[in-house]
């Protein structure tokens, strides 16, 4: 039989979706048919992505919302579930990192302030809890549903200079396990709780970290990240919508608790 990967009609919520790869992520579900529920910190952004998905004819809205405050998460599921009945899948994508909480030449590891680790650790991880629980909660009393977390290369192995993002994704990884697990065995067979590793997109959050400002040229992290990468070269973010799609669709119907590397190799290669 061939496997179905039709989301036609699914209500989808995507934290972070006024970013560049949730904001893909949401384009494309809209492009398949899907209904899409923008979250994102700045109002602005999340319209941004939803207005174009308006504007090709797809069904989307957008929606202000701090994914760590829980009564800001609650509204926002209140409001999907009013207009469009109930929530299929869940995309928690925001998160990120914060200069403060990574090392340079400047600021070694006993340096870096325990409120900069923290944030990114609430940023990344509670971010992630936070509107599994109540989105995740409405799924459990419709016994079906999909979630879908957004780990890191760092949770692998970690990268050097990002102590509290490496630790925090490594985070999502272990609780995507654990929530595949609890909800199956206590709620429904029919939730499933997956993740992606993205590995190297240039994006707003890491541009600096790869290209010597204003120009084209690689910095030397960036030399060895693509030089740790069999493939030879930084993913498209295009690239990360094929195994959103298939854990997202019924085509992973038996799939739960993984975490997918998308990253040209990189974490396969032992470097030599
Ligand atoms: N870009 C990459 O190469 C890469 C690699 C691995 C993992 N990731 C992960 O993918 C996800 C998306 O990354 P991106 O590169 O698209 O970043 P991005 O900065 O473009 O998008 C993140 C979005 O999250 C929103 N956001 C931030 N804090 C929020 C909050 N408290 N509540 C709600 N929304 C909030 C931001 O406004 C932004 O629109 C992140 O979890 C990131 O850690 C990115």
């Amino acid at each position: 039989m061939v496997p179905s990967f039709d989301i036609q009609g699914k209500v989808v919520v995507v934290t972070g979706g006024g970013g560049v790869i949730c904001g893909a992520q949401a384009k494309m579900c809209a492009e398949l048919g899907a209904k899409v529920a923008i979250l994102d910190l700045f109002p602005e952004v999340a319209e941004r992505v939803a207005a174009e998905i308006r504007g090709s004819g797809g069904e989307a809205q957008a929606f202000g919302c701090d994914v760590l405050e829980k009564s800001a998460i609650e509204a926002a599921c209140a409001a999907v579930t009013a207009r469009w009945g109930q929530v299929d899948i869940l995309i928690n994508g925001a998160g990120g990192n914060k200069p403060a909480a990574t090392t340079n030449a400047d600021r070694n590891f006993f340096d870096i302030p325990a409120d900069a680790f923290q944030w990114v650790l609430n940023l990344n991880l509670l971010g992630t809890v936070l509107p599994s629980q109540v989105f995740g909660k409405a799924m459990a009393e419709r016994g079906e549903g999909v979630i879908l977390n957004i780990s890191s290369m760092s949770a692998i192995q970690p990268l050097t200079r990002v102590p509290a993002y490496s630790t925090a994704k490594a985070a999502i990884n272990n609780f995507t396990q654990w929530l595949a697990v609890d909800l199956a065995l206590n709620f429904s067979k029919r939730i499933r709780v997956n993740a992606i590793a993205p590995g190297f997109f240039v994006g707003n959050q890491n541009h600096d970290l790869l290209y010597e400002k204003g120009t084209t040229n690689l910095t030397p992290r960036g030399q060895q990240i693509v030089g740790h990468t069999p493939m030879g070269r930084f993913g498209e973010f295009d690239e990360l919508l094929g195994a959103t799609l298939y854990l997202i669709s019924p085509a992973s119907n038996f799939v739960t608790g993984i975490v997918v590397p998308i990253d040209g190799g990189f974490s396969a290669f032992s470097g030599v």
